[in-house]
Order: C-alpha cells, then sequence, then structure tokens
C-alpha cells in the first residue's frame, strides 16, 4: 500500500473521525481538509486532519456554517502540522462569533421564560414588560433580547427591561 509514514487512508480517517466517506469527500470538495493522491489515484490524509475534521464536527454540531469554519481553517499553515500556537490563534480569531452564538443560545435556553419583547403580547408578563407593545416602536424583533445596534444581548445589559 502507497502510505506514508503519518498518513491515513480514507477509510482510516473515517473510521478513526467516525465520519463517513462520503461526507469526508465533501470536506474535501469544500476545501476543509486536504489529501494527496497516490500513483494509483487514492487520497492519502495526514494525520493531524483528524483534529480539523473533529473541529468542523463540532461547529456543524452547533450550526456553524461551512464556508464560516473555512475561512477559519484557511488560516492554519498548510505545509506543516499545526503547532497549538496555530490553534490558539484561530481560537481567538473566531471568539466573537463564537462568544455571540452562545450568548444566543442562552437565550434561547434562559429567557424565553419571560417576555421577550417580540410584540405578540401573549404571557402575562408582557403587560408589564412590554405594554401596547411599547417596545414595537424600537425596532422590529425580540426587543427585550438586543442591543441598540440590532445584536442579541443579555436581559441585563439590556436598554429596555
Ligand atoms: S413575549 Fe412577545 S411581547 Fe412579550
Amino acid at each position: 500500500m502507497d502510505i506514508e509514514p503519518g498518513e491515513m487512508t480514507v477509510g482510516q480517517l473515517s473510521e478513526r473521525s467516525g465520519v463517513a466517506v462520503s461526507a469526508l469527500h465533501f470536506y474535501e470538495r469544500q476545501n476543509l481538509i486536504v489529501s494527496r493522491r497516490t500513483t494509483g489515484n487514492q487520497r492519502r490524509y495526514k494525520r493531524d486532519t483528524l483534529r480539523r475534521v473533529a473541529m468542523i464536527r463540532i461547529a456543524q454540531r452547533v450550526g456553524i456554517p461551512l464556508a464560516e469554519v473555512a475561512a477559519v481553517l484557511e488560516l492554519l499553515p498548510g505545509n506543516r502540522t499545526p503547532t497549538r500556537q496555530d490553534w490558539e490563534r484561530i481560537s481567538e480569531c473566531w471568539q466573537a462569533e463564537l462568544d455571540r452564538r452562545i450568548l444566543q443560545l442562552e437565550q434561547l435556553r434562559d429567557d424565553f421564560k419571560d417576555c421577550v419583547g417580540c410584540g405578540c403580547l401573549s404571557l402575562d408578563r408582557c403587560t408589564l414588560a412590554n405594554p401596547y407593545d411599547v417596545l414595537g416602536a424600537k425596532g422590529p424583533g425580540p426587543q427585550r433580547l438586543m442591543d441598540e445596534s440590532g445584536q442579541p444581548c443579555h436581559p441585563g445589559s439590556c436598554v429596555a427591561s
């Protein structure tokens, strides 16, 4: 078998990552992972591809578009195995975006127990928190979950409370 030390076949990569071969081929078409081709046109992956696949899977699970993941992974060096410092650098690069998503998930989990200021006036709390939908004058959407720029915010930091 034409395989260099530290390389994996697509089957080995699939088995160790738990990701179907078809999905790995898809990731490669999306430039999320790369392989070299043997003289027999078989794919060979460097072992550090496992780490990229792990990140892709977790990002997918929390709903991050693959285009965003690709943009981040592009920042890793392609000519050598990325170091911990390389990974730290890309983690910092999308920290703000991840923080924003975490906040939105927290809002989904915690804040829908109360009035969100969406204009529905369907809860008894709406009468107090958004009487006659006064928050609608601030703009569209759940105003109690947004800051002045229209971005999600923690209820404690909302202007409209
Ligand atoms: S929950 Fe919609 S306005 Fe209160």
